[in-house]
């Protein structure tokens, strides 16, 4: 016996996600996202230019594969965005601007499994590309803040939001913070301490309380903004409030992976435990240029936890979970009238109802535990009376009531049934 691979999970029953999905498409497609779907391979190097080499998820976390022949690495893509914008410079001669993008999938990350987090987990991403103003950043975080308020019914979470300033402002403000950190050398991890020396705004990732502690004293970005990133500050968090978004600043926050500029918003559920953030993105105006291209191309996105999401929707997940067909069950009696059975079940499944067939060679009494564990509202009977006569004994599972219902009467009485 074979099982599943550490951190990873078998969605058995799958109708609490399918619903989630469903309901998550349909809310930004009134939006104008589309669908996009780029492949789970890519090259490591993508991934190293864009979250950045001394991030956790590209320093210690990517599965990379061993090849047998090409000289170019590649690995199961840790997260969205890189391949996103790579597929829209790849393709943008054919793509209008702006680019509203969505996908769902899942995501690679060589993590120590608990609760929350996995190996391979799920992302919806969204990333709306060529895009610049500050009101479209408020108007995104407002279209996730109501899809967890409005579309999900939530209520126990927190939406923290930070400014990361541009390149330019963060060259003084890494200044002020490594003189902070260097007064407080014996104070912080042995990680902080190579942090500070080759990424310095990871210190602010580190999960162990003391450091978290004494950063709460260290100096803030917002402190270090130049007049117009200030304004943009300013701006957003005045839309945001006429858009009815409650939110708090947190000065720490600067999301795990290198390529945020300006904006970053984390959602943070409170029944979630130690993985308690559920939702998470930012600005990249630079990661086009990153990548390669001549022309910037400024963009906004997020990723919601799937996994996370559901967890906080355990409680009323009938409400979120995927509605299917109701089904009726199609017994044959005997081997002789399988042929009868097939035929009136391929009839009524090409007029839109959801039909099992049971025509294997065992007792009614068998087959009818079969039905009710397929969770059958109906069951359609076909013995010899029934196929003398053409018609078949309709048994409705949750009464216990019987009919005879003919053949030609059978679709309008099972769509009856149906609505
Ligand atoms: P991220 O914060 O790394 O952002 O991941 C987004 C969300 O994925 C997290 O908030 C969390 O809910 C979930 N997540 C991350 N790692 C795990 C794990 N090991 N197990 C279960 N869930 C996990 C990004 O990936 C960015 N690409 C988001 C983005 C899109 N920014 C701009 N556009």
């Amino acid at each position: 016996m074979f099982s599943g691979v550490k951190g990873t999970q078998d969605i058995i029953d799958s109708r609490l996600f399918d619903g989630v999905i469903a309901r998550l498409v349909s809310h930004v497609t009134l939006y104008n996202f589309s669908h996009m779907q780029t492949p789970i391979l890519e090259s490591v190097s993508l991934f190293k230019r864009s979250i950045g080499e001394h991030t956790d998820v590209v320093g210690k976390e990517m599965f990379i594969l061993e090849q047998k022949s090409s000289k170019e690495q590649l690995c199961l893509r840790p997260e969205g965005t890189a391949g996103a914008m790579r597929a829209f410079l790849e393709h943008q001669h054919a793509l209008p601007l702006p680019c509203k993008t969505y996908s769902y999938g899942p995501m690679f990350r060589y993590e120590r499994p608990q609760k929350g987090r996995y190996r391979q987990f799920h992302h919806f991403n969204i990333e709306a590309l060529g895009i610049k103003n500050v009101a479209y950043d408020a108007l995104f975080i407002s279209m996730l803040y109501k899809t967890f308020t409005d579309v999900f019914l939530l209520e126990n979470f927190v939406l923290e939001i930070n400014f990361l300033g541009t390149a330019q402002d963060r060259v003084a403000f890494k200044t002020a913070l490594y003189d902070f950190l260097t007064a407080h050398q014996t104070a912080i991890c042995q990680t902080c301490q190579e942090r500070k020396e080759t990424n310095i705004l990871r210190v602010f990732d580190c999960k162990i309380e003391s450091c978290q502690q004494l950063y709460t004293k260290a100096p803030q970005l917002v402190s270090y903004l130049c007049q117009e990133s200030q304004a943009e500050w300013d701006l957003l968090r005045t839309q945001l409030a006429q858009l009815s978004v409650s939110f708090v600043h947190n000065p720490r926050l600067v999301r795990g992976l290198d390529y945020y500029n300006k904006t970053v918003f984390e959602f943070i559920g409170f029944d979630l435990g130690a993985q308690s953030t559920f939702c998470g993105g930012g600005r990249y105006d630079g990661l086009a240029e990153q990548l390669g291209s001549k022309a910037a191309v400024p963009a906004l996105g997020a990723a919601i936890g799937l996994e996370r999401l559901m967890m906080l929707l355990e409680a009323k997940k009938e409400q979120f979970e995927k509605v299917s067909l109701p089904l009726a069950c199609i017994i044959s009696c005997a081997q002789e009238q399988n042929n009868t059975a097939l035929l009136l079940a391929d009839f009524l499944q090409s007029h839109g109802i959801c039909i099992d067939a049971l025509v294997d060679d065992e007792s009614l009494k068998a087959k009818f535990k079969k039905a009710e564990r397929l969770k059958a509202t109906l069951v359609l009977v076909v013995g010899a009376d029934e196929q003398q006569g053409n018609y078949v004994t309709v048994k409705n599972m949750s009464s216990g009531t019987q009919e005879k219902i003919s053949q030609h009467e059978l679709v309008t009485f099972l769509q009856k049934h149906k609505s």
